[in-house]
């Protein structure tokens, strides 16, 4: 295992620990939310009960073979937490995610969660948001009028996520977006003008959602940090 893989287990693995009893939590999306899934399976084989809802269909699969019980946004009021990885950190806890293209349902579930709870190995912390490509998922009908439109608001390049030489497609059927900002001076700002574009569903900028970061340390340490006031 790669030094950066031993962080996200170590991360995963102590995120399962905020875990609490007879609550319903969001189970997120990726290789580090993976062994935060592994560790609340093997709590569940322990005769641990919990309700968990999937941010994605790769996570059902994976949460479903590990024997941990599901249920869907709809069946629940409010969660109690939500546990997800992240491409992206700031000071402010501000986020990129949709790395593995599932913000939508990831998004949809952190603001259903009194808490967010962001597993991260150190090489995910930035100053400025923006070096990883922002995700925007579109509607495939018309995404170059979206393209456009992302390209006036400073981001002169983006491309459509492939996967084996063809758009990749989303849980939801969509495309994504890749939109290269390089650095984003304001992402609520930004967050708020993508939203004004005809054809965005939903994108990667997590603002005012995380309320915590376990950042995963080379030196095999979990560091935690606190949203500031
Ligand atoms: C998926 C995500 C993931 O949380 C993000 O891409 C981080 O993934 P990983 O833990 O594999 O680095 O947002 O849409």
């Amino acid at each position: 295992m790669t030094e950066k893989d031993q962080m996200k287990k170590r991360v995963g693995e102590y995120a399962a620990t905020f875990i609490q009893p007879n609550t319903a939590i969001g189970i997120g999306t990726g290789s580090t939310a993976y062994w935060m899934i592994l560790a609340l399976g093997a709590k569940v084989r322990e005769g641990f009960t919990i309700t968990a809802v999937p941010t994605s269909k790769a996570t059902v699969e994976l949460a479903q073979a590990h024997g941990i019980p599901l249920a869907t946004l709809n069946d629940v009021d409010r969660l109690a937490l939500t546990i997800d990885g992240a491409d992206e950190v700031d000071p402010k806890l501000q986020l990129i995610k949709g790395g593995g293209g599932a913000h939508l349902q990831e998004k949809m579930v952190a603001a259903a969660s009194d808490r967010m709870i962001v597993i991260a190995d150190e090489q995910k912390l930035v100053d400025r948001l923006g070096k990883f490509p922002l995700p925007i998922e579109v509607i495939p009908f018309g995404w170059k009028q979206v393209q456009r439109r992302v390209a006036a608001l400073g981001c002169p390049t983006s491309e459509i996520r492939q996967r084996d030489g063809r758009p990749f497609i989303t849980d939801h059927g969509n495309y994504i977006l890749d939109a290269h900002f390089g650095s984003i001076a304001d992402p609520p700002a930004l967050g708020i003008a993508l939203h004004e574009i005809p054809g965005v569903v939903e994108h990667g900028l997590f603002i005012g959602l995380a309320t915590t970061v376990l950042v995963g340390r080379a030196d095999g340490t979990v560091d935690e940090l606190h949203r500031p006031g």
